[in-house]
């Protein structure tokens, strides 16, 4: 759903072109971005002061001084090779906010052993096997961290730190007018950030009376009063003998960072971070969009570190690369290294808080997810039919509507398993409330599709009608429960009701009281069947600068709404689904989707891209969106089906389908103004085929389930870039149209008009690929052209993997419970393979008392085992296997003989396919929980 809207019609040249720029701030337009953005590399100003350094258990304490003020700084070493930053003012004069909600809970410490501390510097090990070590340089300040004693990443080494300490404004002093090039370099050198505020040159002819309004930024009609005055900081970070770094999602943008500064730079604008609501968004850019997530993975073939840059502000992060040059690198003993190695460098600066940044030595990929994870917290397992596919529409207008798509996917064998409703269900847009001229019993259309096993979401917004009489309402102004502006009052905005206010999410009683409104009782004609859609939660502000809100407005514990912008989004699903879980009496695992998101959102529930459009252009980005926002710990995410705006023609419909069946979160969408366009809308062979992509999907749920438990254990990302399975394989560092579904499933959707091939990379030299719809087999290590049909998107399943799947199409996930299972064995270049299956009862969270089933498969030496993979499991499931399926077998076998646990044999029925060299055996019909093997002979 989109905010500009109403706005936008008035201004009909804008909606055409797409993204108004006009409406954004580019860096120069931003005071701090342009101050902190026109630093020049050189030894920084700050520095350790002698004899302060303390070496305690975890941690290592400093004072550090620029030329104006006294900072304390700490770097403290944390389990799994991971470390923390974190610099703040030693007396500030007023707190700076220290970001908490992103963290899942409070990190742990590990034990430091000092290796060598000097004049100089200190220098520390840690982490797993002492592989970790951090130096910490006095004068000018920097940081390293070490791992397998390499340098890998390198915090202010280009001496870019800056930290703006509060002041009292009388302290701001004016320059002369128009500086010479000589003294204007002199000046930045010498006396710091308080000259930066100045207006522009032009104005320097008469300046004003130092008071409190020299302190305010106008940006259009928009006054940010900054009453504390300038407080930004930032921090410049490098990844030495790194070529490719990812991450910091929300950008319309490729998967390997492109350079932003300095040669060979792509953009001419720093990556932003700041939630937004912007209007028809723009490829390839990159601007800020709805989530931020200030997270970066550096990679290349030896190692993988991650940085989190734990700060809610208005950040941004320029990207530029150098060659490390040998003098500065042997000047440091500890280097051991190459004379000249290639780096990227990165800039980061945000507009308050504190500089908190955690380090992840990896040092491979899956140990990044591993340690962020342990920060930010994993996906919690998300209940089947989330998972499962969405129907979606601004919007369904009535009950009877939402009966005729229930009807529409009934009549044509098409499952579904949630059907969704937009704001115009709602009485007058005010959230928890029916339109009961078009839903006038909601309860019963609820019973009516849970019947079917369907779920229903309705939509639940964070802006409040200020409407009297409203419940909402009325308990949020008489309690204090909105974000105040900044003179004290409700912060009063216009969003889709009109004037609205907005619930200051940041506060924990707020959120639980927030939660209670989700209770059956509150959320009257809601049911336990009902889940929610957070949407505008950025917070979309119609008339607010840069469409959110005041950076000047209060929020609880008297932080600014500059201080926690771009966590307050995350904060809506948190509060949102603990009321879903409270509902259900602590049964039922939640469902929340969220526009919004900022680091730590991956354990509230899911979100997707926003507004996309109807055109191949904005199918294409999903794929390296996704990946990003994967990589950074938030994988249930997806991209709107079909495209929210715009009518997609029948083939990118098609294609749409078949690649949204391949990605984690799976749900149509569409705008107000499209036509409508559920599958069994279309012509029968459209229909066919978007109907065999959302099987395709319910098929391999077992599959995605098992990747999503993982996913709850180990923070490894669902769908992934290539690199990540093959971290040495340089081929794959910057491919971002195909990517890995687990690690056994290869998928490289049709994102073009009219092909009829498709060039597609396998990665692996000693790899095999089985195309999952033929069985073709192809060697890794190498790019094939697919001859592809409407029908058909390049989809390959590794040698040595076995996947689970569901065969029977059924109407919705809860008819698929305990229905049989099929395993696909593809055999590797040593003719074995191995794969894993996890169940429990898919809704409740009783798989949190043990209650789970976890199956390990193997074949090799063509015998095939299932076995118990955790014991502690005691879940008993009704499925029972009732065909494996193995490819890549060769020679037609003449017994294929099953082994129960209690010793029993029976031969099984078998078929041998030569051409396509598959084996099938059926009906092996035990039940998935025992333990079973298949010797085929
Ligand atoms: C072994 O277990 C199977 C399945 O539970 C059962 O049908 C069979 O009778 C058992 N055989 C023996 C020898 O106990
Ligand atoms: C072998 O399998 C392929 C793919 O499923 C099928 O098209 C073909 O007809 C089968 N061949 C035989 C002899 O059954």
């Amino acid at each position: 759903m989109h905010a500009l809207h109403l706005i936008i019609s008035a201004c009909a040249v804008a909606s055409v072109i797409g993204v108004d720029r006009n409406n954004f701030k580019t860096c120069s337009e931003s005071s701090f971005c342009k101050r902190n953005r026109d630093l020049e590399p050189k030894d920084s100003r700050f520095h350790v002061v002698p004899g302060t350094i303390n070496i305690g258990s975890g941690r290592v304490t400093f004072e550090l001084l620029n030329d104006e003020a006294s900072f304390v700084g700490e770097v403290i070493t944390l389990v799994d090779n991971t470390a923390r930053l974190m610099i703040n003012e030693k007396a500030p004069l007023h707190p700076r906010y220290v970001v908490k909600d992103s963290l899942d809970g409070e990190p742990k410490t590990a034990p430091l052993k000092l290796e060598e501390q000097t004049d100089a510097s200190v220098r520390v090990n840690f982490g797993s096997e002492g592989r970790a070590s951090a130096v910490i340089v006095f004068k000018p300040f920097r940081v390293d961290f070490l791992m397998d004693k390499e340098i890998v990443t390198s915090l202010n080494s280009r001496g870019l730190m800056n930290f703006e300490h509060y002041r009292k404004p009388a302290l701001v002093q004016h320059d002369p007018p128009a500086p010479t090039e000589a003294t204007e370099e002199h000046h930045e050198g010498e006396e710091g950030q308080e000259n930066h505020e100045q207006p522009p040159a032009e104005e320097h002819q008469a300046p004003p009376e130092p008071t409190y309004e020299d302190w305010t930024e106008t940006y259009k009609s928009h006054t940010d009063h900054r009453p504390k005055g300038p407080s930004s900081l930032g921090m410049d970070i490098s990844f030495p003998g790194v070529e490719h770094v990812y991450g910091i999602p929300e950008h319309a943008d490729s998967l390997a960072l492109k350079l932003t500064k300095g040669n060979g730079a792509h953009h001419s604008e720093p990556y932003r971070l700041y939630n937004l609501d912007v209007f028809e968004y723009e490829l390839n850019n990159p601007m800020a969009l709805y989530g931020s997530i200030p997270v970066m993975m550096a990679h290349n073939a030896q190692h993988s570190t991650s940085v989190f840059w734990n700060n809610a502000a208005e950040t941004w992060i320029d990207v530029s690369n150098s060659l490390a040059k040998s003098g500065i690198l042997s000047m440091l003993s500890y280097f051991h290294g190459s004379d000249e190695t290639p780096q990227i460098d990165t800039h980061w600066f945000s507009e308050s808080g504190i500089i908190d940044v955690f380090v992840m030595l990896g040092p491979k990929p899956h140990d990044l997810f591993r340690q962020y994870a342990a920060l930010t917290g994993p996906t919690p397992l998300p209940p089947m039919f989330s998972i499962a596919y969405h129907q979606c529409r601004w919007n369904y207008n009535d009950q009877e509507d939402v009966y005729g798509v229930n009807k529409g996917y009934e009549d044509h064998d098409i499952p579904v398993d949630v059907i969704w409703l937009d704001i115009e269900h709602t009485d007058g847009k005010k959230y928890f409330t029916w339109d009961v001229a078009k839903f006038p019993n909601s309860k019963e259309m609820l019973d009516k599709l849970w019947s079917y096993g369907r779920r229903m979401v309705t939509i639940v917004d964070p802006h409040i009608k200020r409407e009297d009489g409203y419940h909402i309402h009325s308990d949020a102004s008489s309690q204090g429960l909105y974000i105040k502006n900044h003179n004290g009052g409700d912060y009063d905005g216009w969003c889709w009701p009109g004037s609205s206010s907005w619930i200051d999410f940041t506060s924990p009683d707020i959120r639980k009281w927030w939660a209670e409104q989700l209770s059956l009782s509150r959320y009257s004609g809601s049911t336990t069947s009902l889940f929610t859609w957070n949407d505008m939660n950025e917070p979309s502000v119609f008339n607010g600068p840069e469409i959110t809100m005041h950076k000047d407005a209060k929020h609880h514990g008297d932080w600014e709404h500059r201080d926690v912008h771009n966590v307050y989004g995350m904060l809506q699903p948190q509060a949102t689904g603990e009321g879903q879980v409270a509902r259900s009496g602590g049964r039922d695992r939640p469902f929340v989707l969220s526009r919004a998101f900022f680091a730590g959102s991956q354990r509230f529930g899911a979100i997707w891209t926003g507004d996309n459009t109807a055109d191949w252009g904005h199918l294409k980005a999903s794929m390296p969106m996704l990946l990003s926002i994967g990589l950074t710990g938030l994988t249930f995410a997806g991209a709107d089906v079909g495209g929210f705006f715009k009518n997609p023609d029948s083939e990118l419909l098609i294609r749409w389908y078949q690649a949204g069946a391949h990605q984690p979160f799976f749900r149509a969408h569409a705008h107000l103004d499209t036509k409508r366009r559920e599958p069994y809308l279309h012509d029968e062979n459209v229909m066919q085929r978007i109907r065999n992509a959302i099987l395709a999907r319910y098929s391999r749920l077992p599959f995605w389930y098992t990747l999503y438990y993982h996913a709850s254990k180990t923070g490894v990302p669902t769908m992934r870039p290539l690199w990540v399975e093959f971290p040495s394989e340089e081929a794959t560092f910057s491919l971002e149209e195909e990517y890995l579904i687990g690690s056994a499933l290869l998928a490289k959707p049709v994102t073009e008009a009219g092909v009829s091939s498709w060039d597609v990379y396998l990665p692996g030299k000693d790899e095999v690929w089985y195309a999952t719809d033929d069985l073709s087999r192809y060697t890794g290590g190498q790019t094939i052209t697919l001859s592809v049909t409407l029908d058909r998107i390049p989809l390959f399943q590794r040698g040595g993997s076995i996947i689970p799947t569901k065969e029977r199409i059924r109407r919705s996930t809860v008819q698929m419970l305990n229905d049989p299972l099929t395993l696909t064995v593809a055999l590797n270049n040593q003719g074995s393979a191995k794969g894993d299956l996890y169940m429990d009862d898919e809704t409740t969270f009783d798989h949190h008392s043990g209650k789970y089933l976890l199956r390990n498969f193997e074949f090799t030496a063509g015998k095939f085992t299932s076995r118990n993979g955790d014991t502690a499991g005691s879940y008993r499931s009704e499925s029972w296997v009732q065909r494996i399926d193995v490819i890549g077998i060769t020679a037609q076998p003449a017994t294929v003989t099953l082994t129960l646990s209690n010793g029993s044999q029976r031969q099984l029925a078998f078929y041998f396919n030569a051409s396509h060299s598959r084996l099938v055996i059926r009906k092996p019909d035990v039940n998935i929980g025992e333990d079973f093997d298949i010797v085929i002979a």
